[in-house]
């Protein structure tokens, strides 16, 4: 296997006076699937947040190091930028802006370059195919 695809290390993350993670390992390599479970409160949704750079969360120790880049101080859309993306459990409905808009306007976002709807929308759809999802 090559290089960690994601690397934390001894991660300590506060909000305010409340410590939440203390000194957090975890090391995901390339193609690896993790699922995190623990009970209410242990910090699940503090990582999802901190690793996309949540400014309520201070990371007051350690590193999150993803693709050999150390992500600590980098804004979000930075962080997108690099390759990492957040999916909501519960996404918020934009009225107006579908799914399909959101998307090209991410990947615009995130390369720098303008994809034509109609390229984009074969694109999606041929994704969308190779994983099984409805439209
Ligand atoms: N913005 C915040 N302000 C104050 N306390 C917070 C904040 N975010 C999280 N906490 C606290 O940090 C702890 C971890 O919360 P977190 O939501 O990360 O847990 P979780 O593992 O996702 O729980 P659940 O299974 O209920 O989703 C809890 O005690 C929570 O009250
Ligand atoms: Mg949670």
């Amino acid at each position: 296997m090559g290089a960690d695809f994601l690397r934390i290390h001894n991660l300590h993350v506060r909000t305010g006076d409340k410590s939440i993670l203390k000194g957090l390992d975890l090391t995901v390599g390339r193609g690896e699937v993790h699922v995190i479970m623990g009970p209410n409160g242990a910090g699940k949704s503090t990582l999802a947040n901190v690793l996309m750079g949540h400014p309520q969360y201070e990371i007051s120790e350690g590193t999150i190091e993803f693709c050999g880049q150390i992500l600590n101080d980098l804004k979000p859309h930075e962080r997108a930028k690099a390759g990492l993306f957040l999916s909501f459990q519960y996404p918020e409905e934009i009225p107006g802006i579908t799914l399909e808009t959101f998307l090209r306007a991410a990947k615009a976002a995130v390369t720098g370059e303008q994809v034509n709807l109609f390229d984009f929308h074969r694109d999606l759809q041929q994704k969308m195919a190779l994983l099984d999802m409805d439209g």
